[in-house]
């Protein structure tokens, strides 16, 4: 008899007859058991996803549950409440709603390497803390869009595979873990929309994977780590919205593929960095709403490429830069509401503008505005 592993053949005798199941096993029943109290633990009113989760096999036909096809263990747990999903348009609904926890019986799915559970509005409770000790497997802990509440488990730098952690728009609470830059793996990082207090670990720039750091509206104080100028795939650095304070570091003018900067609406002074406006790929920044003094630095040039250029609502003093004339493109420029005098320079980037882009400034004269006396 030949047996080629993993395949197996099982005869499971009951009382009424012969179960010939060939192929992986697949759903132990400890799996299925986990699945099931993790069910027990939501309510779902509307579209009835649970009603699948029935029968012995959770590897087939449970909605959003698969299976590692070598293994039978359950490896993908995937519940987005708003999604192309037909279950949603069949309900006749764009979104859907579910109430209740996040069961800690989903820490028994331990070879469980994707985590779903995403935009259901009304979940609530803590993100189960055994998740980093319990699913070393994990790739994508993606759960935004609830009502979670209570801290980052403070161990979840044990997620050595997590490429993706989303937890926005929930109410977590507490620091950000300082276990966080551990997670060699991390690409993609999205905290935003939180009640996260305290400051970003100043090794942050450790994540040596990370694409985009997504942390905006929450109540994160202190400064700006330095380290983070040496995210070499950073794309997107979003802090907008805290109570950040300190100043720019120059080192995030020098990464090479940041694209986009937000850290409009916190407690930034110091000065503009030349380095930043000098970044290559830089067409996103918005530094607005913040208490930053001192001159533009007039380093633009015929690569500058700004789709935003939002400096609006800061301390900033002097002319506007002469060189911002020779840009290649300024799409929304923004300097209302600082300190700025002089004449604004002539030349297409300025020809769109609008005065509004110049409003409540000390001294600024000509074109959008009334002409220079
Ligand atoms: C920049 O940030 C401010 C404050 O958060 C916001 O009001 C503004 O719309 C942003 N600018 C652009 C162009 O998105």
């Amino acid at each position: 008899m030949a047996s080629y592993l993993p395949f197996l053949s099982i005869v499971v005798i009951f009382g009424v007859g012969v179960v010939v199941v060939s192929g992986a096993v697949s759903c132990p029943p400890s799996d299925r058991d986990a699945l099931l109290a993790f069910r027990s633990a939501l309510s779902e009113p509307y579209l009835g996803i649970f009603s699948s989760w029935t029968g012995r096999d959770c590897c087939s036909r449970w909605y959003g549950v698969s299976c590692d096809p070598t293994t039978g263990r359950v490896a993908d747990l995937t519940l987005r409440g708003e999604s192309e999903d037909p279950i949603l348009a069949r309900a006749g609904r764009t979104s859907g709603l579910m109430s209740g926890r996040i069961s800690e019986a989903v820490c028994r799915l331990e070879r469980l390497t994707t985590l779903v559970v995403a935009d259901w509005k009304q979940i609530g409770g803590a993100i189960p803390p055994c998740i980093p000790s319990s699913l070393p497997l994990l790739r994508i802990l993606d759960l935004p869009g609830n009502r979670l509440s209570g801290p980052i488990p403070a161990d979840l730098g044990r997620l050595s595979r997590l490429t993706v952690l989303n937890l926005a728009d929930n109410l977590v609470s507490g620091p950000i873990p300082r276990s966080l830059p551990s997670l060699s793996s991390l690409m993609h990082l999205d905290l935003s929309g939180n009640k996260i207090s305290g400051p970003i670990p100043t090794n942050l720039g450790d994540l040596k994977m990370l694409s985009r750091a997504l942390l905006a509206r929450n109540q994160i104080s202190g400064p700006i780590p330095a380290s983070i100028g040496r995210l070499s795939r950073l794309a997107d650095l979003d802090l907008a919205g805290n109570r950040i304070s300190g100043s720019i570091p120059a080192d995030l003018g020098s990464m090479p593929v940041l694209s986009s900067l937000y850290l409009d609406g916190n407690r930034i002074s110091g000065n503009i960095p030349a380095a930043i406006l000098e970044s290559k790929g830089l067409g996103i920044l918005n530094l607005s709403s913040n208490a930053i003094a001192g001159e533009i630095p007039d380093v633009f040039d015929a690569s500058s490429y700004f789709m935003v250029l939002d400096l609006a609502n800061n301390r900033l003093t002097g002319h506007v830069p002469r060189t911002l004339a020779s840009a290649a493109y300024v799409g929304h420029l923004d300097l209302s509401h600082n300190r700025l005098c002089g004449p604004i320079p002539t030349g297409a980037p300025f020809d769109h503008l609008e005065a509004a882009s110049f409003a409540d400034n000390d001294c600024l004269c000509g074109f959008p505005l009334g002409k220079c006396a």
